[in-house]
């Protein structure tokens, strides 16, 4: 059996350990306790990546060991038969999102073969990405924003302000909106969740052209295994506050910490790429309870047979 056959053979499992994630971030959804939510759904998440026939290794997870007793870097997860994987993950992506009911919150992980994900330190990260079917190097982190936005339009074969850009809503970007608000395009802001963003900007769903900001490195290799599956364009580059954060970097074997990645040095091998709503949202509705059954939306991405599902899931209760 081919790698990629083996990791397809995860899917399901993987469906339903984000699923779980969901279903239990959910039940705090809106009680103002990001902390909370986000514990419950990390027991959930793992007690669903224990029940998978892997060799399973987290190297995007809560934090380093001494920080996170549970699903920390690292950690191993699965029944310990079949194929060794590594695993990026975020129980909940978009704590706060949750925690205040906002649209958007996702449980998440993606699944490659060992050595498949880049093992990045939980750090910033800027990040531009578009979505397939553009001529390769149509962005670059280190071009404006605006220029860009223009080279994308150039592609596309229409107007600067025809393209719809994501961008977290953050201060630290003012400079990033000015420069796309300078070419007259549009910025969709997101409040938080840059993985959805990436996808947003890929997915014919999304309604977006381009994603360019800085978020979470952690959400950046997650994108990136998103984005290796829907077959777009991302150019990232790890960004440090401190000299913690670039120990950080080392302890994770990073030696060039002005590296600019792209997407194939991010997720360099085939994967799986798993998000299950847990707030209602753009890409999937979240959860929902029914007359004895709790209902959830999930999309599943594989890098190896390229199927991207969005699967609808109800669960006796
Ligand atoms: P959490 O799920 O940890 O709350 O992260 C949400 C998020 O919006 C990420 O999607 C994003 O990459 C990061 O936070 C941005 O960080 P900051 O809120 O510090 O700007």
């Amino acid at each position: 059996m081919s790698k990629g056959q083996a990791l397809e053979l995860l899917a399901n499992k993987a469906v339903d350990a984000a699923e779980l994630a969901a279903i239990a971030a959910f039940q705090l959804a809106g009680r103002g306790d990001k902390i909370a939510a986000d514990q419950a759904a990390v027991d959930a998440m793992r007690k669903g990546l224990n029940a998978m026939a892997m060799q399973g290794r987290i190297v995007i997870g809560e934090g380093e060991r001494d920080e996170a007793p549970m699903l920390y870097i690292g950690e191993e997860v699965g029944t310990g038969e079949g194929i060794g994987i590594d695993i990026a993950l975020d129980p909940l992506e978009g704590t706060s999102l949750c925690a205040k009911a906002l649209n958007n919150s996702l449980a998440v992980l993606a699944l490659a073969p060992r050595g498949g994900l880049l093992h990045a330190p939980d750090t910033y990260m800027d990040k531009i990405s578009c979505g397939p079917g553009l001529p390769k190097g149509v962005i670059d982190l280190d071009a404006s924003p605006a220029d860009n936005v223009k080279s994308i339009a150039k592609a596309k074969g229409v107007d600067p302000k025809d393209i719809t850009v994501c961008v977290l809503d953050r201060e630290r970007h003012e400079g990033i909106v000015a420069s796309i608000r300078s070419v007259g395009a549009r910025i969709v802001f997101i409040g938080d969740g840059d993985v959805a963003g990436v996808i947003m900007a890929a997915d014919p769903d999304g309604g977006c052209d381009m994603y360019v900001g800085q978020g979470g490195a952690p959400e950046g290799v997650l994108g990136a295994a998103a984005l290796r599956c829907l077959g777009g364009q991302m150019q990232t580059r790890l960004h440090f506050r401190n000299d913690d954060e670039r120990e950080r970097a080392r302890r994770v074997g990073i030696t060039d910490l002005d590296r600019k990645y792209d997407l194939t040095e991010m997720a360099s091998e085939d994967c799986l790429f798993v998000a299950a709503g847990v707030t209602e949202g753009n890409l999937v509705h979240g959860v929902r309870h029914g007359d004895g059954f709790v209902e959830t939306q999930t999309l599943l991405f594989s890098s190896v047979t390229g199927l991207r599902r969005k699967i609808s899931t109800r669960r006796p209760t």
